[in-house]
Parts: structure tokens; sequence; C-alpha cells
């Protein structure tokens, strides 16, 4: 199954954006988010999505399950530890999915045997065949991982893997739990396990890394040259700490330097940005403008000399056409005159897939928008779709705010919030301030005392999503309440409206609620 690097294979992408990426601090998903992200992995063609960690809560059980019952197209994988609980409730989420996958994990490290598991070598072999062969009962496709491999000593690594494999498992994924391996490390253990594992030919082997180093595609990239069939990884390298490796920039290495790595995968390239920018938004973890791919600035050419380079030859300086990746070149601007026909071709070219019914509703928002902004850019019709598919039932929602204030005092507010109903029927809350640091603190304040909500604010960013003094306003806030992180994201021509839409949501989602959940890998 994992063939020489000489020939043309197919690599397996294997994402665990809604499982790993949803373990990243404040990045935690609703039903409904989390089905609009399944949908779009499909669309964006990956092989397997790791639905969640069904064990973990009521809502990630939930989410698995839907997933499975309703998303087709990917193979559906839930998570569990070795244990007969876990991967019980792993397959009562997962069996009604269309093809599923199983995925057990045991730490085999000895930092982790020793302190975490106080399990011996022998224990833990016995424990990982107990696992594949209870998840290998009730599915033909499971996986095994045992956790922190990078750190494991690679003659106990090839037994448990041997193991596992003649237990039944069909997957053998080797984790950088802790994004401690380098390139080269990672090639030598994928050989190793090649040359030295007698059953490897029966399982294929994936690589799972973590960036804490920075070097999470890389080395997936060198484990697959060294023979790896398939590559975990999040939409924007999104997930525990540093996050995991990036989808789109593994994807792109493979295809782009297919001269070199002799391998490709399934996805769809083009469906790369509409696909980073919708977990962008769902997620309110914001993409750094130079990322590699899905970036704001990975395709412009700032430098003259690059410019000149690019007008006489794009290969001067291009090495992947941004029409590949799904980033649109052409900035057609859109006014009020624009009808609904262009603004739908439009938001089709951007690579949304929208129903009528969502279409007419962002036209409606559109019409408001083009009335106070006299054009209106690609990059503004995107902010519009997304904020379709962020809708969050909003227990809070924003009638209006009146606000004075004068540099180094205090600003007066006049907040108005709907309470209890979307359509704006609900009952009004009024709160009146004097107080805090420039409007956007006292904005910031009326609602905590609007709502009766109070946080601690993490982090607060503004930034235009597109050009011109009129340009939108983009503003994404975390706060912590009760111990956990919620996120928020506004947009709007009014920076201050966008920052008060911002926090709403964040408190929104703070008063929804996060449910006790357990973490898969901390005991
Ligand atoms: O990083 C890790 O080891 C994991 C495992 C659960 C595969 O996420
Ligand atoms: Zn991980």
């Amino acid at each position: 199954m994992n063939t020489p690097a000489s020939s043309n294979r197919t690599i397996r992408i294997f994402d665990t954006t809604l499982r790993d990426g949803e373990q990243s601090p404040g990045a935690s998903m609703n039903l409904t988010e989390k089905m609009e992200i399944a949908q779009a992995l499909v669309q964006l063609g990956v092989d397997i999505i790791e639905a969640g960690f069904p064990i973990a809560s009521p809502g990630d059980f939930e989410a698995v399950r839907e997933i499975a019952r309703t998303v087709s197209g990917a193979t559906i994988c839930g998570l569990a530890r070795c244990n007969d609980a876990d991967i019980d409730r792993a397959w009562e989420a997962l069996k009604a999915a269309r093809s599923a996958r199983i995925h057990v994990f045991l730490a085999t490290s000895s930092i982790h045997r020793q302190f975490k598991l106080r399990m011996t070598e022998d224990e833990v072999v016995a424990r990982a065949v107990a696992g594949v062969k209870r998840a290998r009962g009730y599915c033909d496709d499971i996986e095994f991982s045992p956790e922190d491999a990078a750190r494991t000593d690679l003659d106990f690594l090839c037994r448990v893997v041997e193991a596992a494999i003649d237990a039944g498992a069909t997957t053998v994924n080797i984790p950088d739990t802790v994004g401690y391996a380098t390139p080269n490390q990672m090639y030598r253990c994928i050989s190793t396990l090649r040359e030295r594992v007698p059953n490897i030919d029966k399982a294929v082997i994936s690589v799972h890394c973590h960036d804490d180093l920075g070097l999470a595609v890389a080395n997936s990239l060198a484990a697959v040259e060294a023979g790896a069939g398939q590559v975990e990884c999040t939409i924007n390298g999104i997930g525990e700490r540093a996050g995991n490796c990036s989808l789109e920039e593994v994807v792109m290495a493979l295809r782009t330097r297919n001269d070199y790595y002799a391998a490709d995968t399934q996805v769809v390239s083009q469906r790369l940005v509409p696909t980073s920018r919708l977990v962008a938004t769902i997620t309110g973890i914001q993409v750094p403008r130079n990322k590699a791919i899905v970036g704001r600035n990975a395709f412009a050419h700032e430098a003259g000399i690059h410019q000149d380079g690019m007008l006489k030859e794009r290969s001067t300086y291009e090495i992947m056409r941004p029409e590949d990746v799904g980033l649109e070149r052409t900035d057609l601007v859109l006014g009020k005159h624009s009808g609904r026909a262009a603004l739908a071709d439009r938001v089709r070219a951007l690579g949304y897939a929208l129903t009528a019914e969502q279409v007419n509703q962002i036209f409606e928002k559109f019409k408001l928008l083009a009335d106070r902004k006299k054009e209106v850019y690609d990059g503004d019709i995107a902010a519009l779709c997304e904020d379709q598919f962020a809708e969050f039932p909003e227990e809070y929602s924003l009638t209006g705010y009146d606000i004075a204030c004068t540099s180094g005092g205090s600003p007066r507010v006049t907040l108005r919030l709907n309470h209890g109903r979307a359509d704006g029927e609900g009952e009004e809350k009024v709160a009146e301030v004097s107080a805090g640091d420039g409007p956007v603190d006292g904005i910031f304040l009326a609602i905590e005392q609007a709502t009766g909500v109070t946080t601690r604010c993490r982090d607060f960013r503004v930034q235009a999503v597109t050009v011109g003094k009129d340009a939108q306003a983009e503003v994404t806030v975390e706060l912590e309440y009760e111990g956990h992180l919620h996120r928020g994201r506004g947009v709007s021509t009014d920076s201050l409206e966008a920052s008060a839409k911002a926090f709403l949501m964040a408190i929104n989602r703070a008063l929804a609620g996060s449910q006790p959940k357990l973490h898969p890998q901390r005991p």
C-alpha cells in the first residue's frame, strides 16, 4: 500500500479541523457551524473528515452523529482513546455513516507512559491490541495512533505498530504530538517502519504533525517522501498550541512540486481560499496576511521590480496561479445600481455555493452596504457571504447606539439591544454608561451592563476588508468568560458598530454555554 516515492501516488488527506482544530482555545463550534465546515470539506475533496471525539460531551457526540448521518462524499471518522467506553461511544455516533472510520489512540513514548499512563511497554501493547480489536468488531476501517510517536523509542514503535496492524488496524498514524520532530528524523522514522515492520504493507502509514517549531508541513512532506500515504492536517493549520500541519500548504506543496514528490492529492485546489475563509469566519481565528497560499498577501506583488517581471512573464515571480487556489485576480467593483444577477455572478466566481434564498438575503445586505459605500469590492462580497455562513443563534442583537466623546475623556454611551428574538421583536434593553477608555471600551462596558455578563477581553483586532477610506472594518474579539474563551466577529463600514457586533457575538456564544468537555489527551 505504501509504494516507493518514485511512482506518482495519491496521498490521502485526513482533515482534523473539526477535532484537533477545535481543540484550539476559543475555537469551539456549534452543530450548524460544524455541519457547514463538513460540507465544505467534502467540496474541497478531502478523503477523511475527523468529525470529533464523541465521548467528549453530548454536543460532540451529536455533531459526529449528524455529520455521519448526513454528509456523504468522504469517510467520517471519530476519535476514541483505547478503552471500551470511548470506542463504543464513537461507533454509536458513526454507525449511520456511509463510510466510517474509528480512530483509536494510546500514548507510547516513555515520558507519556511513565508520567501520564503509568504503564509498562507490555501493558501498552496489550491495551493497543485490545482497543483495535474492539473497534474492528464494529467496522473495517480502523486507524491506530501511538500518541507522541515522534518521541517514542523506534524499536518499541515498530513493535506497537506491528501489533496494531496484526490486531486489524488499516491505517497507522505517526503523530508528532508536541511538534518536536525534524524533517530528517521524520523521514528516518517512516523509512524504519517500512523496513522493519513485517506487516506494514497491510496498512497505510499516516503522519500527524504539530507546529510547535514551525515544522509541521516540512515534517509531513518528509514523511510523504519516505512513503507515508496519508497526511493529517487542518484548514489554516489551526489546532492545539501552535496548531497542526496546514492543509492548504501541504496540498499545494505536493501539487506544485509534483516533479519532486511524485505524489498528489484529490483536493480541488480552487476551493482552498473559500474554505479557509469559512473556517476563519466560523472560528474567529484570523489568517495572518503573509500566510502561504491563503494569506491576503500570498499573491500580492508590491515591489516594482517584481511587478515589472510579472508583466513580462508571470513565472518570473509566481510559482502558483492565484486562480488555482480559488483567489480571483479581478477585483470587479459593484455599486448600488448592480442587480441581483450581477451579485449572484460574483458570489459564484468567488467560489461560494449559496442557495437562491441565501443570495436573496445577501442581496438585501448588499443594497444597504452599497448605500453606505460607493464601491463594493470582492472582499466586501466575500464578507457578506461569510456572514451568511456564520449565522449564530443570537440571544442579544444590536439595535443601535449613541455616543459622545472627547479626546482624553470618558465617552457617554447609550446602547440599545434586542433580547430574545432574532427578528427584532424581542425585549428592548437599554444601557447608559459614562465610563471607559475611549469609545470602544465604552461600548463594551455598555454591552456588559445591558446583558449582565462580565468578561475579560483577551484579544481585539481590527482590519480593513478592502481598500479605501470607506472600507468595511472587520473586528474580531476574544473574551474569557467562566474559564472559557469565546470569539466573535463583526463587519461594518462603521468600526464601532463592527466592534459592538463582534463583542455581542462572543457574548452570545458564551451564553450559549460551553458544555463541560473531556479533552482526549489530558488526564
Ligand atoms: O497530536 C496527537 O497525538 C493527536 C492524537 C490524538 C492523534 O491529536
Ligand atoms: Zn494532534
